[in-house]
């Protein structure tokens, strides 16, 4: 029991790290190169491709202090703050160990900044004084998001470190009502500041856009633009087959190696699930091993793929459904539109929906050994949403 227990370890349903991290060497490299030249990066992806799990892995392996954001349940510009605040108070302590002796230096970026450094039992805290009276909190939020971050970059100048302040899942800024003030706020801090790196990640990729491209976004062109593809079935041989010593003392078939890729696509979310539950197998797996592991996590999955499906719209429904069946390069040919009975601007209109909502995608990239998936084509892009939907006809 206590075996299995560990053993599941190896492929986490959240971050991947230490023996469950496969690969990523050149994002690595790309993403600590831009710390170390303090260039703020936008990392990019549909959800569930590994960005959280990377950065996580990069700040970890390197040691880099890191004040790490989740703006996934941010509602309004009180919680952006308090998120915010709370990390940069967080990331201090790594900065400035409590053993440390507080000099005047860092007294004074805190003061400066109406931002106070309290020393308590075991943690740092940061106060903020009370403002002249003002009408409007939603400046105040602001103020204090701009204070506490400026302070944070101004320290990391003082003791010459690279710090990392990591805004994951970034696009959800638009939830705060003074979101332009508060983007504006960051941008300033993070256009003057030469040890603290901004890294901003987000799975709504139309949104980011939108942030950071548009020329009237207080943070475009300010970032280096990094998107997240899917690890490649090579590197996934070689991590799988590490794991497989570990558990059977032996490397897996590579048809086996092939059923696994077959079914999750090299999809992170998807490898993981599956060998999670292969890997309580007692002896190492065959193909249909592979099969009866993947029927189990169907079973699992089936009500939360259900709940997806149900957010669209029948003509979406409709075209996800022919996008799984029959996939195409040209959704608006007369071709594909034969096999939907539906309008060419309901099916172009919907195509764009899909795209947005990331349930299809367009194969930029192919991975050599994944050779059905061809350049240029529609594909749906959940592994298991294609195969239930492939599945029932
Ligand atoms: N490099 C990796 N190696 C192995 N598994 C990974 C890797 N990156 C991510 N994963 C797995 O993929 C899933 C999604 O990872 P996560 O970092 O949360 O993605 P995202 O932040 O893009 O939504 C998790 O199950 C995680 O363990
Ligand atoms: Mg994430």
């Amino acid at each position: 029991m206590k075996i299995i227990s560990k053993l599941s370890n190896f492929f986490p349903a959240t971050l991947a790290r230490e023996e469950s991290f496969c690969n990523r060497l050149n994002e690595r490299q790309e993403i600590l190169n831009n710390i170390l030249k303090c260039k703020h990066v936008v990392l990019s992806s549909p959800r569930r491709y590994g960005k959280t799990s990377l950065v996580y892995q990069v700040i970890a392996e390197n040691n880099i202090p890191c004040a790490k954001i989740d703006l996934f349940l941010a509602v309004d510009d009180a919680s952006i703050c308090k998120f915010i605040t709370l990390a940069v108070e967080s990331v201090l302590k790594e900065l400035i160990p409590l053993s440390t002796k507080i000099s005047n230096k860092i007294l004074e970026i805190f003061k400066s900044f109406d931002v106070s450094v309290k020393l308590g039992d075991s943690s740092y805290s940061l106060s903020f004084k009370q403002r002249g009276l003002t009408n409007n909190t939603n400046d105040i939020y602001v103020a204090h998001i701009y204070e506490s971050l400026r302070s944070l970059s101004e320290l990391a100048k003082l003791e010459q470190k690279s710090v990392v302040v990591f805004m994951d899942e970034f696009q959800e800024i638009i939830a705060g009502e003074s979101c332009n003030a508060i983007m504006g706020a960051i941008r300033n801090v993070a256009q003057e500041s030469e040890y603290l790196t901004f890294i901003f990640s987000g799975s709504k990729r139309h949104l980011l856009t939108t942030l950071f491209n548009e020329k009237r976004k207080p943070l475009y062109m300010m970032c280096s633009n990094i998107v997240l593809n899917r690890i490649a079935v090579r590197e996934y041989r070689h991590h799988l087959n590490q794991l497989a010593i570990h558990r059977w003392n032996a490397e897996l078939e590579d048809s086996c190696l092939m059923q696994i890729m077959r079914y999750t696509e090299a999809h992170a979310y998807y490898v993981n699930l599956l060998c999670d539950t292969l890997w309580e197998f007692e002896l190492l797996p065959n193909t249909e091993d592979v099969d009866k592991a993947w029927q189990i996590c169907v079973k699992h999955e089936k009500g939360r793929i259900v709940d997806e499906l149900n957010n669209l719209t029948h003509a979406q429904k409709d075209i996800l459904k022919s996008i799984a069946l029959y996939p195409t390069d040209k959704p608006t040919s007369i071709k594909f539109t034969k096999l939907i009975n539906r309008p060419l601007s309901t099916i172009s209109q919907s195509v764009k929906s899909l795209l947005e909502k990331d349930m299809i995608y367009k194969i930029e990239e192919v991975d050599p050994e994944l050779e059905w998936k061809s350049e240029g084509y529609y594909w749906v892009l959940d592994p298991m949403v294609r195969y239930m939907i492939v599945s029932q006809y």
